[in-house]
Order: C-alpha cells, then sequence, then structure tokens
C-alpha cells in the first residue's frame, strides 16, 4: 500500500473488505455519531414496524468511508428483515435486476452500491418497482413479443451514493427517506478508534486515540486504517501499546499531518496558493495539474479541504481560503485574492 492510499477512504481489496466487516457495528446503538441520521431512521424503523410496512426506500449518500455501506446492514438487521447486496455497475442488463426483484421476498432489503452508476435502461424498470411494486417484462421478440406484469414482493431499496448530484431526478424522487452522512467530529472518530482498538485487542491510550482521530479527515474508514498502521508501529517500537508519542512518531512517519493532511493536499493547496495565485481553478484544471482523476479530487480531498475550511467551492473554481495559507505559513497576499472571490462561496 502506498503511503498516500491510507488516507484514500476507498476500499483497496477484499481482504480489507473482510477486514472491515469485524468492524462493523450492528445496530443502531453501536454506530456512533451522526446523531441526526440515527435520530431519524430510529422513527422510521419504529414507525414502519408499528404499522407492520417495509421501511420506505432508502437514499444514503455523502463522501467514500462514512458508514453508507454498514447504516444499510444495520437498517435491514433492526428491521429484522434479509439484505441482498449488489452494487450499480454489477448490474448490467434489465436480466439482471429482473431476476433480483423476483427473487426477493416480502420485507426483504435490497442494497444497490453505488446506484448512480446504474444503466439508465435499467433504471426505467426500476421505476415502477419501487412505486407500484411490479415488474413489466417482454417475453419473446418481433410480432409475437408481449409484455406482462409480475407483482413483486413489498421490498426496501437502500441506495448508497457517493454523488447524490449524478442522481436522475425520477430515481432520487422514488426514495421516501433521503439521507446525508457528514464527516465525524475528532470525539466521534476517538470513540470508533477505542470500540475497534478493543475488537482487534489493541491497548492505546486515550490520547493516543484522540491524536489519531484529529488526522482521520473526519472518515471512520481512515481512523481504522491509521489505527492498523499505528498498531505496526508499535509493535515494532515500543511493546505494542500505543501511547501519545508512539502515534505521533508513526503518523508523522507517515506523512500525515498534525490535521490530517498528506502529500497531495499539501500539493493541491500549493497549486491554487502558488500556481494559480488564489485565482479560482476548475475542477478539471486542478486534477490535470495534480495528476489525479476528478472523481478522486471531488470524492476524496475536497470534501473535508472544504469542511475545515481550507478550501472554497465558487461558481468559477476552487479558491485557497486564509487557513490554508496560515497552516501552510504562506503570507497571504497583499490584495488577497480570496478575499475577492470568497463572498461567492456556495453554501450547501
Ligand atoms: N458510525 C460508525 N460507527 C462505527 N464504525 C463506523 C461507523 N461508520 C463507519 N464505520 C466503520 O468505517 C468503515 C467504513 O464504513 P462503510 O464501509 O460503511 O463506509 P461507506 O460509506 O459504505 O464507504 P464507501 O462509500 O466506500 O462504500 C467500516 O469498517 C465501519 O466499521
Ligand atoms: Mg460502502
Amino acid at each position: 500500500m502506498e503511503k498516500n492510499d491510507l488516507i484514500n477512504p476507498g476500499l483497496e481489496n477484499e481482504n480489507e473488505e473482510k477486514q472491515e466487516n469485524v468492524l462493523r457495528p450492528k445496530t443502531l446503538k453501536e454506530y456512533i455519531g451522526q446523531t441526526k441520521v440515527k435520530e431519524n431512521m430510529k422513527v422510521y424503523i419504529e414507525a414502519a414496524k408499528l404499522r407492520r410496512e417495509p421501511l420506505d426506500h432508502v437514499l444514503l449518500y455523502g463522501p467514500p468511508g462514512l458508514g453508507k455501506t454498514t447504516l444499510a446492514n444495520i437498517i435491514s438487521n433492526e428491521m429484522n428483515s434479509n439484505i441482498k447486496i449488489t452494487s450499480g455497475p454489477a448490474i448490467e442488463k434489465a436480466g439482471d435486476l429482473a431476476a433480483l426483484l423476483t427473487n426477493l421476498s416480502e420485507f426483504d432489503v435490497l442494497f444497490i452500491d453505488e446506484i448512480h452508476r446504474l444503466n439508465k435502461n435499467i433504471e426505467e424498470i426500476l421505476y415502477p418497482a419501487l412505486e407500484d411494486f411490479t415488474l413489466d417484462i417482454i417475453i419473446g421478440k418481433g410480432p409475437t413479443a408481449k409484455s406482462i406484469r409480475l407483482d413483486l414482493p413489498k421490498f426496501t431499496l437502500i441506495g448508497a451514493t457517493t454523488k447524490a448530484g449524478s442522481l436522475t431526478t425520477p430515481l432520487r424522487d422514488r426514495f421516501g427517506i433521503v439521507e446525508r452522512l457528514e464527516l465525524y467530529e475528532p470525539e466521534d472518530l476517538k470513540t470508533i478508534i477505542k470500540r475497534s482498538a478493543e475488537i482487534l485487542d489493541i491497548d492505546i491510550e486515550e490520547e493516543a486515540a484522540m491524536e489519531i482521530a484529529k488526522r482521520s479527515r473526519g472518515t471512520p474508514r481512515i481512523a481504522n486504517r491509521l489505527l492498523k498502521r499505528v498498531r505496526d508501529y508499535a509493535s515494532v517500537l515500543a511493546n505494542g501499546k500505543i501511547t501519545l508519542d508512539i502515534a505521533k512518531i508513526s503518523l508523522n512517519k507517515l506523512d500525515i499531518d498534525d490535521i490530517g493532511l498528506d502529500a497531495i493536499d499539501k500539493r493541491l493547496l500549493d497549486t491554487l496558493i502558488n500556481k494559480y495565485q488564489g485565482r479560482p481553478v476548475g475542477v478539471d484544471a486542478l486534477a490535470t495539474t495534480l495528476g489525479e482523476e476528478v472523481s478522486t479530487i471531488e470524492d476524496v480531498y475536497e470534501p473535508y479541504l472544504v469542511q475545515i475550511g481550507f478550501v472554497g467551492r465558487t461558481p468559477r473554481g476552487r479558491i485557497p481560503l486564509p487557513a490554508a495559507y496560515k497552516h501552510l505559513g504562506i503570507n497571504l497576499p497583499e490584495r488577497e485574492t480570496s478575499k475577492k472571490y470568497s463572498n461567492q462561496i456556495k453554501i450547501e
């Protein structure tokens, strides 16, 4: 694994996914943080249970590694229902979706990850399935072809996406429950780290857990990953116990600074501040300069930099904000360009 991959909250491989399952909370009560989403879901789940109806379709969105898959599993668990898991790109043909839908039982949860990557033709088959629990299929070809309508069991679709904006309006409108996951506060990440340490039998000091939390960019998956890497240092450098000192030394060795920025973040900020001198930069130009994918910039790097007030999004592009200059020890320019643009920052 590259050092930089430590902060890329995407999953690297199957093995990591298996390890991740061990750390996944199973109930709403165990799910840390995201108070608003949790409170809402608790009410919706209880109400659906009281009415003896399946839960309305749920759309979960937010940056990678914040707990969408985890929450989908918890919802089905709390509803005492079975979950079938698939993803947008895995459903290639109309027949794939028809097979999935017709194999569901009443109250089942169908979880479609990366739902924004669902093929448009397939999406259209999903509309009546979501709305009326029916499926229209065409049998045969040419003049003898006929369309038949099948009734489906009443199920719950849970869709997850990092890009709610890429969802078509008709699909989005068919979700009765839409919840956005937010980046986590360090305090919540600390709790997550302590919980994971207990499961993995890692001895960690309170302050050390907080240190890792502060450098985890608001993301549980990163927090868990850093915990494991710091454990490696602790076993080699000390007797396995993660003290504050060990945590600091290892995180520095991993090139992650005291607020969680890595080399790519620094290059991104440097590009905005020095190369473009604080003028708005389009995300395409930024991606080209950094040699990264646009989606990596948008999903991985930007959310945190925006959250901590280092980067602003304006209609004309991204700008560096004063806090970024300060963190990097760069003087704000005389005619501070960012001031000129900062009144245009979009509030989302
Ligand atoms: N609220 C939480 N409490 C405790 N652990 C959490 C929480 N949210 C996420 N995690 C941990 O973080 C890891 C990543 O979560 P998850 O796989 O659900 O993220 P995701 O949003 O589905 O990511 P992606 O967009 O990449 O699919 C899991 O291993 C889980 O243990
Ligand atoms: Mg996921």
